[in-house]
């Protein structure tokens, strides 16, 4: 059973997301997030899984505000960067994930990455699910200058994103 669910779900093509946060230090930290998903209509409420083995998880516990980020095709580089790399790994924290791109503060100071799709959302509430905590979201403001161009999905990281920590 647990075999064939991991196939299955190894086989669909959930859209692919950076979530960002501030650290304790005011440096950004983020990661990729395939767990994410839509949970409400009225109201409008978004919840990302985050993994307790993420440098992000911390930040993302204690953060009032996260962004979101939508990739999308072709965007393999900013899959490898903050899905392929983890900021434990690094000299300074989370800084260097964000290397040569233009950071901006967001809804409560939350990082946007300048010239991707973006919402921000105020944390509404936080749901152990076992080894990734859901962060259910109110989204807050947000740009989607590339919403014409398809999703970056699971299937397009596949081959490309070994994940900087393990599943
Ligand atoms: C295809 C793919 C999907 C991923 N989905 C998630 C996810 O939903 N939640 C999560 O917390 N990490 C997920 N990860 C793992 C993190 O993005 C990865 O371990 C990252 O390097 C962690 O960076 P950090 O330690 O700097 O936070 C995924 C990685 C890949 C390659």
């Amino acid at each position: 059973m647990s075999g064939s669910f991991h196939a299955l779900m190894g086989s669909v093509d959930p859209p692919m997301y950076v979530v960002t946060a501030r650290g304790a230090d005011g440096e950004p930290v983020g990661c990729l997030v395939g767990f994410a998903t839509q949970v409400s209509i009225r109201p409008p409420r978004f919840a990302v899984l985050v993994s307790r083995l993420n440098h992000t998880f911390g930040p993302a516990m204690a953060a009032e505000h996260l962004v979101v980020h939508v990739l999308r095709k072709g965007d393999d580089d900013l899959a490898r960067r903050f899905g392929g790399e983890t900021a434990d790994d690094l000299p300074d924290g989370g800084v260097d994930k964000f290397v040569g791109l233009a950071v901006r503060d967001g809804p409560g100071g939350a990082p946007v990455i300048d010239g991707l799709d973006w919402f921000g959302g105020r944390v509404f509430g936080r749901y152990d699910c076992g080894d990734h905590v859901a962060v259910v979201l109110d989204p807050e403001g947000g740009e989607a200058p590339r919403a014409a161009l398809p999703a970056y999905g699971l299937q397009d990281a596949f081959g490309v994103v070994d994940p900087g920590h393990p599943a």
